[in-house]
């Protein structure tokens, strides 16, 4: 496939095209994703939770996430990659958000850094635009947050909080933004911060009317039990599958099973003769 650019991404919302984007965090699972003609992989700070076993996103660091956004690359050359940045790699200082989404961009090869929060980032962002790199947004439920969000819960459902989303949006996309994700929050937001936009919107738990539609891959394949939100729709239980294959190999092994004949290495019979004289049988 042709590689996805961020004008791809435009072209195909202005011709209304439903995209598709997904997290990735290693190699493997690059290469099955491009393979499937998705759009977009976000190397997604939620490898802390579904990769690491971490309770939340806050534990990751820039130097876990670069090898992973490199391996995701080496596996999906063609796809418009994303990288999350971690927690405190971007609030701290400007200066420190440019250096540090600059490390993505040459270090990890990324198409565009992804970064949390609303108008109080439109500084940020521009100053990240102004030294080339694209920025998505993520508003609504920002992960990074959940100590003062009280916890993972949908967003804007009152019109106060829905009006904000929608002006931050706004605000955001004039401080330079070049797409933007949007998390748990209804569909009528959803809509309408899609509907007024000029970049690209995609929604993770966001209704039916964004450009794209995101999912974190360990969720949709269901290798994540621990916590599974209302908006993930799971496609196939890979996990339950993982663990029979385990159950089987155990079972094998212990009945003799395996390894059988086709998997050992052939021996030219005399010199099986002779070692068997050498040492017995
Ligand atoms: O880290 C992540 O996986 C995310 C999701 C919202 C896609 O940010």
């Amino acid at each position: 496939m042709p590689k996805v650019t961020i004008q791809t991404l435009r072209d195909k919302r202005a011709r209304r095209e439903p995209m598709t984007f997904l997290t990735a965090y290693d190699y493997p699972f690059a290469i099955l994703e491009q393979k499937a003609g998705i759009d977009v992989i976000l190397v997604g700070d939620s490898m802390g939770m579904v990769v690491f076993g971490y309770d939340s996103t806050l534990p990751v660091t820039m130097d876990l996430m670069i090898p992973h956004v490199k391996a995701v690359r080496l596996g999906a050359p063609d796809v418009y990659l994303v990288g999350d940045m971690p927690y405190m790699s971007y609030q701290v200082s400007i200066s420190e958000a440019v250096r540090n989404g600059g490390r993505f961009m040459a270090e990890g090869g990324c198409d565009a850094v992804k970064l949390e929060g609303g108008r109080e980032m439109a500084d940020t962002i521009r100053a990240m635009a102004n030294a080339t790199i694209p920025v998505m947004g993520h508003m609504g439920l920002t992960p990074q947050a959940v100590a003062q969000l009280g916890g993972y819960k949908a967003q804007g459902r009152d019109l106060e909080t829905a009006k904000k989303l929608i002006e931050d949006a706004r605000i955001l996309e004039d401080a330079g933004l070049s797409s933007l994700l949007l998390e748990a929050v209804p569909a009528e937001v959803g809509e309408i911060i899609t509907r007024r936009s000029s970049v690209p919107v995609f929604g993770i738990g966001a209704g039916p009317h964004c450009d794209g539609q995101v999912l974190v891959i360990h969720d949709m394949i269901g290798m994540f039990d621990r916590h599974t939100a209302k908006f993930v729709k799971k496609y196939r239980e890979i996990g339950a599958q993982i663990l029979e294959a385990l159950a089987d190999f155990r079972k094998d092994v212990e009945t003799g099973i395996f390894p059988a004949k086709e998997h050992c290495y052939p021996m030219p019979q005399d010199v099986a003769a002779e070692l068997a004289k050498l040492y017995g049988k």
